[in-house]
């Protein structure tokens, strides 16, 4: 499978300029390499107009298909926009927002039975790294994670991608240490291949990602791509970053 690209460009751009984002990509043969998360009120029109790129959704509500639920939007209403990709549990939405594990795991249930590949976050804190107990932090977080998975009908069909983004990283240009990255990234895909749906599982990593390190952390064994935030507000960086991507495989 080609290394993947998220990009994440959270409550940025007005509908102009997300759309000379996606013409600037139009012209370039990236297909399933890049998925690109603009603001919703965007997404149906962007996917109408640019059928070759995939759109992803930054969050879905916990309430799965229509109702009085004031500024929320559903699974359902994803789906029907031509969105197949959601953001869930980003550390910004959990911290921000409140969202509990419970919201988080609703969402994804969302997601997969409308066939949407969620894109689930986790990551420790700063102080869960500092004091050394992020290894039962990640477990805590994923075991619920690979419960909903196991438990899904067809589960031999889901398509899941988990972000292990640090909330230290994220933002602060800092990044684990290659050994850090390598510890983690293996903790969690043993813990993933102990479940019955480990091979319909991408691992990404998230967190202050850039041109100078992107090649590195996508060479690591178990990273399947990467959720890249600030440096994917510039088209031209994420154009960059999936050509050297490409020079990688
Ligand atoms: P960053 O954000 O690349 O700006 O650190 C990553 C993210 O929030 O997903």
């Amino acid at each position: 499978m080609k290394p993947l690209i998220i990009a994440n460009c959270k409550m940025n751009f007005s509908l102009k300029e997300a759309d000379e984002y996606c013409i600037n990509l139009t012209d370039k043969k990236f297909k399933n390499q890049l998925i690109i998360s603009f603001p919703v009120p965007y997404m149906a029109y962007l996917a109408d107009k640019f059928k070759t790129l995939a759109f992803c959704a930054q969050n879905i509500s916990i309430f799965d298909s229509f109702g009085a639920y004031t500024g929320e939007y559903s699974s359902l209403m994803v789906k029907s926009c031509g969105i197949n990709y959601s953001i869930i549990g980003h550390s910004e939405r959990r911290n921000l927002f409140d969202e509990s594990e419970e919201m988080v795991l609703q969402k994804v249930i969302n997601c997969l039975k409308l066939s949407i590949t969620p894109i689930i976050c986790i990551g420790e804190s700063l102080k869960i790294r500092q004091n050394g107990t992020y290894k039962e932090f990640i477990n805590k977080q994923l075991y619920p994670i690979i419960d909903v998975m196991s438990s899904t009908r067809n589960k031999e069909k889901i398509d899941v991608i988990i972000a292990y983004e640090p909330i230290w990283s994220i933002g602060t240009g800092l990044t684990p240490s290659v050994s850090e990255l390598v510890e983690t990234f293996a903790l969690i895909s043993s813990l993933l291949k102990q479940s019955a749906v480990a091979f319909n599982i991408r691992l990404v990593y998230g967190g202050s990602i850039d041109l100078d390190n992107i090649k590195q952390i996508m060479a690591l064994e178990n990273i399947d791509g990467v959720l890249v935030g600030k440096a994917s507000l510039n088209c031209d960086t994420v154009i960059k970053m999936l050509e050297l991507v490409e020079e990688h495989v």
